[in-house]
C-alpha cells in the first residue's frame, strides 16, 4: 500500500548518492570497476525502483561538501539514503557525521569488495553509522541495496503481501 494525500500517490523514496570518480565508471580502471557506465547503472536502479514502486533521486558529486549538503537535505524528504562514498569511505569524518546527524537510514554500497583490495580500503568510517554495507557485487549491489531499503521500511511488494 502507498500513502495518499488528496489523491496524490506518495511512493516511498530513496536518495542515491554516488561519490567521487564514479562519473568515470565505464572508462575508469575497467579491470577493477567493469565496463558499466554510471548512466547504465542508474538505469538498472530506476528499473528496480519501478518494480518496487519506489521513487528515486540520484546524484553524483566529486565534492565532499556537496555530499554533506545532499545528506542534510535528505532529512525529512527521503526515507532512506543509498550511498557509495567512493574514496571518502575511508576517511571522510564529515560525511560520517552528516549521516549520524540526519539519522536517515543509510545503506553503504561498494562496487568492489573493499576487503579484498589494498589495506587502506579495508576501513570504512561510514559503516558504523550505516544500517548495513553491500560490497563486491558490482552494479547489482545497488539493486540489492534498494531491495534492502524496501525490506527495511516494510514497503516492498514482498512485505506488503504478508
Ligand atoms: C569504491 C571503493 C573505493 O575504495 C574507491 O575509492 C572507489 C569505489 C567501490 O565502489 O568499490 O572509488 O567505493
Amino acid at each position: 500500500m502507498v500513502d495518499s494525500i488528496e489523491g496524490v500517490v506518495l511512493l516511498p523514496n530513496a536518495l542515491v548518492i554516488h561519490g567521487p570518480n564514479l562519473n568515470m565508471l565505464g572508462q575508469r580502471e575497467k579491470r577493477i570497476y567493469g565496463a558499466t557506465t554510471l548512466p547504465e547503472l542508474n538505469s538498472m536502479l530506476v528499473a528496480e525502483a519501478t518494480t518496487l514502486q519506489w521513487d528515486l533521486s540520484i546524484v553524483q558529486s566529486n565534492s565532499e561538501g556537496d555530499i554533506v549538503s545532499a545528506i542534510h537535505e535528505a532529512l525529512g524528504r527521503y526515507e532512506c539514503i543509498i550511498i557509495n562514498p567512493a574514496a571518502y569511505t575511508h576517511y571522510s569524518i564529515a560525511i560520517r557525521d552528516a549521516i549520524a546527524a540526519c539519522n536517515v537510514p543509510t545503506i553503504e554500497v561498494h562496487l568492489t569488495n573493499i576487503y579484498k583490495r589494498e589495506e587502506f580500503r579495508h576501513k570504512s568510517v561510514i559503516a558504523p553509522v550505516s544500517v548495513g554495507q553491500i560490497s563486491g557485487f558490482g552494479p547489482y549491489g545497488y539493486v540489492l541495496a534498494l531491495q534492502a531499503a524496501a525490506n527495511l521500511m516494510g514497503r516492498s511488494p514482498a512485505t506488503q503481501s504478508q
